[in-house]
C-alpha cells in the first residue's frame, strides 16, 4: 500500500488477493486430486506413419502436390517442431518459476505451492516430449541446436526471469500457442490415436496452468518495474508472431524437398495461419484484460495488430495484415 491510497483503493486489491489466493488454493487440490505420471498412464507407440491428417499440415492451403510418403514425413517433422518447441518453453518456465520461488518471502503462501505442481507437471510433460521427440526421429536441422541460438537464449533468459508479468504473459502465449494445436489434433478423427492421448492429456494439465498464469499476471503487473510493463504492452504480442510462426521452424519443409524459407513465408501468410495466429493473440489479451493488466478503450496498438482486434479488445472489421 503507497500513502496516497485510499481505504476504498486499499480493500479492493484485498480483497482480489483473497479472492485469487482462494482459487490457487483450489488448483492446488485439483493438482493433487490427480497425478498424471505418463511413464505408467500415457504409454503407446505412433501407429500411424501420417501421424497429423492433411488439415492440420502447416502446409494446408498453399496446393502443393506432395505425394502421401512426402505428407508423413511432413506431418512427423511438423510434430517434432512443435514438440521440440514445448519442451524449450516448458524448460524457460520451470527456470522462471524457480527463480521466483528462490525469492519468495512466503513460503506458506499457495503460489509457492502451486508453482511447485505446476513445475512437476511440466517435468512429467517433458519426458514425454522427449519419448515422443525421440520416436519421431526428426530428420529437420533444427535451428534452436546452434550455438548462436544457446547464445541467445543465455542473454535473454536473465532479461525474462527478472520481469514477473513478462514471463506471465509469456506463459499464456507459450500454452495457448500449443493448446490451440492440440486441441485441433485430439479433435481430428485422423490423427494418430497415440498423439490425440498425448494432447488430452496435456490440455488437461494445461487448462490449470493457464488458469494460474491469468491469475497472477495482474498480481505481477501491478508491483513491478516499469520495464516489466512495457515488455507485456510491447514485446509480447511481438514475441506471440515470433513463438506462433516458430513453431514449426523452415527447416522442416527441406526434409520433403521444399524450399525451407520460402515456403515458411508462405505459411506464414496464409488466411487460415493468421487467424490461429490471431485467435492465439486474442486469447491471451483478454486474459490480460480480465486480470486488469490492460483496459478496454485502451488497447496498446501493437496487440491491436497481432491480435486484429480495435482499442475495446472486440475483432476488428478491417481485413487481416498477415504479419
Ligand atoms: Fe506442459
Ligand atoms: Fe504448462
Amino acid at each position: 500500500m503507497t500513502a496516497t491510497q485510499s481505504p476504498t483503493e486499499w480493500l479492493e486489491p484485498q480483497a482480489e488477493h483473497t479472492e485469487h489466493t482462494a482459487r490457487v488454493e483450489r488448483l492446488n487440490a485439483a493438482s493433487l486430486r490427480r497425478i498424471v505420471e505418463p511413464d505408467d498412464e500415457v504409454t503407446g507407440t505412433l501407429t500411424k506413419d501420417q501421424v497429423v491428417p492433411d488439415e492440420l499440415l502447416s502446409v494446408a492451403g498453399l496446393g502443393l502436390d506432395l505425394s502421401p510418403e512426402q505428407r508423413a514425413t511432413l506431418s512427423r517433422e511438423e510434430l517434432a517442431s512443435i514438440v521440440r518447441f514445448g519442451i524449450l518453453f516448458e524448460a524457460v518456465l520451470m527456470s522462471g518459476f524457480a527463480y521466483q520461488l528462490a525469492l519468495s518471502p512466503d513460503v506458506t503462501d499457495p503460489r509457492f505451492t502451486y508453482a511447485l505442481h505446476e513445475m512437476g507437471e511440466e517435468t512429467r510433460h517433458s519426458r514425454l516430449f522427449v519419448r515422443l521427440v525421440d520416436e519421431l526421429a526428426p530428420m529437420q536441422r533444427n535451428p534452436l541446436n546452434s550455438r548462436l541460438a544457446a547464445r541467445v537464449r543465455s542473454r535473454m533468459l536473465p532479461l525474462l526471469l527478472r520481469r514477473p508479468a513478462t514471463l506471465d504473459a509469456f506463459v499464456l502465449v507459450g500454452e495457448e500457442i500449443p493448446d490451440l494445436f492440440q486441441k485441433l489434433m485430439a479433435e481430428h478423427a485422423d490423427t494418430d490415436s497415440y498423439v490425440r492421448d498425448i494432447s488430452r492429456y496435456h490440455r488437461t494439465e494445461e487448462a490449470r496452468h493457464l488458469a494460474f498464469a491469468r491469475t497472477t499476471v495482474g498480481e505481477h503487473y501491478r508491483a513491478t518495474s516499469w520495464t516489466d510493463r512495457f515488455a507485456v504492452r510491447w514485446i509480447v504480442p511481438a514475441g506471440i508472431v515470433g513463438m506462433f510462426d516458430a513453431i514449426v521452424q523452415p527447416f522442416v519443409y527441406a526434409t520433403v524437398g521444399l524450399p525451407p524459407l520460402r515456403t515458411w513465408l508462405r505459411v506464414r501468410r496464409l488466411r487460415e495461419r493468421v487467424a490461429m495466429r490471431e485467435q492465439c493473440a486474442r486469447a491471451v489479451l483478454n486474459a490480460l484484460i480480465d486480470g486488469r493488466v490492460l483496459k478496454r478503450g485502451r488497447v496498446p496498438g501493437l496487440w491491436r495488430r497481432v491480435a486484429a482486434v480495435d482499442r475495446h479488445g472486440r475483432p476488428a472489421a478491417r481485413p487481416s495484415s498477415g504479419s
